[in-house]
């Protein structure tokens, strides 16, 4: 297991565009393995690799025990609407209501290269386009309508 810090907002590297991967190595495979190594260990739901830094077009989600890796992935059709509040591993204790397609179709790439399209819908949906936003170095915080407001406890 091998963990890799995670970039917070204020590093310009999440504001890059990542390129395509285009070799599908132990490269790729150590990167995906740390990427979800890194992602468990903070309570995530979903990574994306600029996050640790590297400009790659790589993302990693797991909603209720569904574990996707996307490689290169494109939405090719999306319906619905919804909003939720989301946070970030790399934007701590900020959280925001953001607006996405409800129902997404995507194209993408498994780790040995083998193409693959899924459609998926509600929070799985939610989790992909939030790291996608990563690999064009988009932050929930540039696109939310509003940020939740921490409550304080007053005795
Ligand atoms: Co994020």
């Amino acid at each position: 297991m091998a963990l890799r810090n995670i970039m917070l907002d204020s590093d310009p590297i999440l504001r890059k565009k990542s390129k395509p991967v285009e070799t599908f190595d132990e490269n790729l495979w150590q990167l995906l393995d740390d990427l979800y190594d890194t992602m468990l260990k903070n309570d995530g739901s979903g990574i994306a690799a600029p996050q640790v830094g590297i400009l790659r077009r790589a993302v990693i989600v797991e909603i209720n025990g569904m574990k996707l890796e996307l490689i290169n992935p494109e939405v090719v059709d999306s319906k619905g609407s919804w909003e939720r509040v989301e946070g970030c591993l790399s934007v701590i204790n900020r959280t925001g209501h953001v607006k996405r397609p409800y129902e997404i179709t995507v194209n993408a790439f498994d780790r040995f290269g083998h193409p693959y399209t899924l459609k998926v819908v509600d929070w799985l949906s939610r989790a992909i386009l939030h790291e996608m936003d990563h690999l064009n170095g988009v932050l929930f915080t540039d696109i939310m309508s509003k940020e939740c407001v921490k409550q304080t406890k007053k005795a």
